[in-house]
């Protein structure tokens, strides 16, 4: 047990991130029941969407799971907020925006807030503001990422040293030697996105899995560089086509439309690679099979117990 396991009533210390349109019921279920915390992925969702998701995935677990919601991404941020209240959700991640406006009433009832953070600066203030658990989320990351580019290696140990809430790192981890390697630098724990999708209760579409899968260490890109948003993929003829208008030149408008929801459904869901894109980590190219979310954990948490002894070893006492 640790503070982390601890106050999310959790066996291992492994968060499920919250994924718009991949974290669904099947993936959170699967992840509380093997012990880990599952997490639903609000997205761009209508709220109706997101109470049938919650409502299924009550009905696939008995066991402790949240709700992600990305605040400047999802245009029902406050709604989503009572959705959750209703149904006595315990434990709520926020993510892309500022959390503190939202912190007073989740804590009112009494709810667990974690907080994506990119800069140590994000994680102090999400301290202050009441977060009970900060996840410190790296450039290796999926999906959308603080322009600052800090590494998972560099940022996690100084967001370590500047809040006492405990810490989960986010961005490059996807077996049980990074799992060690995130307990060695101070953090309490995981959350991980790119390993998750490649599993058998994952309900994205074969090409995603096989991009991920295929992936090598140099297979993702960012986009979004030139109007000041970073968000790391993998290649897609559609994402090409997304990085050629950069270079002609993009507004943050014409490239947030670009890449909307509407287009990672496309891809990720639908596999229309030529019409869509794919979300995917630098970890990808460590990802070779698509276990069952029980069988990835299990093996996990072996191998960072091998992974702790052995490290410690190779040094001289
Ligand atoms: C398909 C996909 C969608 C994502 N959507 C969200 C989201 O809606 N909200 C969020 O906070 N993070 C989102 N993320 C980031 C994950 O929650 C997680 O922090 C990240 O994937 C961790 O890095 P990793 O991919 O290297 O494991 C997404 C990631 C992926 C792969």
């Amino acid at each position: 047990m640790n503070n982390l396991t601890r106050t999310l009533g959790i066996t291992y210390p492994i968060i499920q991130g919250g994924m718009g349109n991949v974290s669904n019921a099947a993936l959170a279920a699967a992840v509380s029941n093997a012990g880990c915390l599952g997490m639903i992925g609000a997205g761009t969702m209508e709220p109706e969407q997101v109470e049938k998701m919650i409502v299924e995935t009550k009905q696939k677990t008995s066991l402790p799971f949240g709700v992600n919601i990305a605040l400047s991404v999802n245009k029902h941020a406050a709604e989503l907020l009572e959705l959750v209240l209703k149904h006595q959700i315990k434990v709520v991640s926020l993510s892309a925006g500022n959390p503190a406006p939202y912190l007073p009433k989740l804590k009112q009832h009494h709810c667990t807030v974690l907080t994506v953070a990119g800069t140590v600066a994000q994680a102090v203030k999400a301290e202050k503001a009441g977060a009970d658990i900060v996840i410190g989320e790296g450039v290796e990351a999926a999906g959308i990422n603080s322009p600052v580019e800090t590494t998972t290696m560099a940022l996690i140990p100084q967001i370590c040293r500047a809040i006492a809430v405990p810490v989960a790192a986010a961005g490059g981890i996807g077996d049980g030697s990074g799992l060690a390697a995130a307990l060695a630098l101070g953090a309490c724990g995981v959350q991980m996105g790119t390993r998750l999708i490649a599993t058998k209760e994952s309900g994205v579409h074969a090409n995603y899995i096989s991009a991920i899968v295929s992936s090598r260490d140099d297979g993702t890109l960012i986009s979004g560089r030139t109007v000041g948003k970073v968000r790391r993929v993998l290649p897609t003829p559609y994402i090409e086509s997304v990085f050629q208008a950069e270079e002609k030149g993009m507004t943050v408008n014409e490239y947030l439309d670009a890449t909307s929801e509407i287009r990672h459904l496309s891809g990720a869901i639908e596999g229309r690679l030529e019409e869509g894109f794919l979300n995917g980590g630098q970890i990808s190219g460590l990802i070779e099979d698509t276990p069952s979310v029980e069988a990835l954990i299990k093996t996990m948490v072996a191998e960072a117990k091998t992974s702790l002894s052995s490290a410690q070893q190779k040094l001289p006492m």
